[in-house]
């Protein structure tokens, strides 16, 4: 039997950004912009470019300047228009045209668990992804795509998984899992137990998810089965263990690089080199970072 296709993505984007004050009181973290594009763009991009057209953003107070991102801005347009600059508002468009995004009120940051719950009706009996926009990933093959290769193999929820060094293992959710071979190579993992923020001491390994799921929809009774657990909230890690018990879950190591965009440092490097990349950029950063004195 074919495995159903995945077709929607969820992104949660009703989290407070704590780690990013002050910048983030009146603002989204979401709408942190990297160079010139927010950090939600880069996922939205990421999910379009992996075949994913249908797009659901869990909202919540103060986030409205997202939606305002991805909508049509007449003002804009018409000004960019009679000014001529036909190439800023062509992509000025691109971002309205990208694709069709339904919102979803989350009224309180309960935890990622409850955010995904919200999402519900909206994704209804099919599979589904999961992007945390604040981890960027930079990669030749979208992440979201790497992780429905192995999905559309399998059948199962997969979740992206990254080795992180022990001291910095108490920020994710962490796995116990076994390597199998697929496809010749040895980045694939069967799941055997998934921990949040575990103390270093009780981490089961180095391998800690990243903010990339695919899941099945089994998922959100799960979701509604657990009790809150680190922080007070309910955690989608605790779904996922608990989907376990009946479901195989896999793991997969992508290939790519990840920035931890919701941390202060983490974003000064996607920045630097995001900047560097840049065609219009690169060259001139590169000589001004080159030319400084530290
Ligand atoms: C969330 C998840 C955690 C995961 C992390 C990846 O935590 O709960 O399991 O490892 O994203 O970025 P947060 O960073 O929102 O605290």
């Amino acid at each position: 039997m074919m495995n159903a296709k995945v077709r929607k993505a969820v992104f949660p984007a009703a989290g407070l950004g704590t780690r990013f004050l002050p910048a983030t009181k009146a603002q989204p973290k979401e709408m942190l912009p990297l160079v010139d594009k927010p950090l939600i763009q880069y996922g939205v991009e990421e999910v379009i470019h992996s075949g994913i057209q249908d797009i659901i953003i869990v909202t919540g107070r103060g986030k409205s300047s997202i939606e305002d991102h991805f909508d049509v801005s007449f003002e804009l347009e018409h000004l960019l228009e009679s000014k001529g600059k036909t190439e800023l508002l062509s992509m000025v468009r691109s971002i309205s045209d990208m694709i069709d995004i339904s919102y979803v009120r989350q009224k309180e940051a309960l935890g990622l668990g409850h955010a995904v719950l919200r999402a519900k009706e909206l994704v209804g009996s099919e599979p589904f992804a999961v992007v945390l926009s604040d981890d960027v990933i930079a990669s030749e093959t979208p992440c979201i795509r790497q992780l429905l290769d192995v999905y559309e193999f399998y059948g199962a929820s997969v979740v992206a998984l990254m080795e992180v060094p022990r001291d910095q293992i108490s920020a994710y959710g962490v796995v116990d899992a076994e390597a199998i071979s697929h496809n010749g190579n040895e980045q694939l993992y069967r799941i055997r137990n998934l921990v949040e923020k575990p103390k270093p001491d009780d981490a089961p390994s180095n391998l800690a998810i990243i903010g990339r799921y695919v899941l099945t929809p089994e998922i959100f009774s799960c979701v509604e089965s657990i009790e809150p657990g680190n922080g007070g909230e309910l955690q989608l890690t605790d779904a996922l263990k608990y989907m376990l018990r009946n479901r195989p879950i896999y793991g997969f190591k992508f290939e790519g690089k990840r920035y931890d965009a919701g941390d202060k440092l983490g974003f000064l490097k996607a920045t630097v080199e995001f900047a560097l990349n840049r065609h219009d950029l690169g060259d001139t950063f590169r000589d001004y970072l080159r030319g400084l004195n530290f």
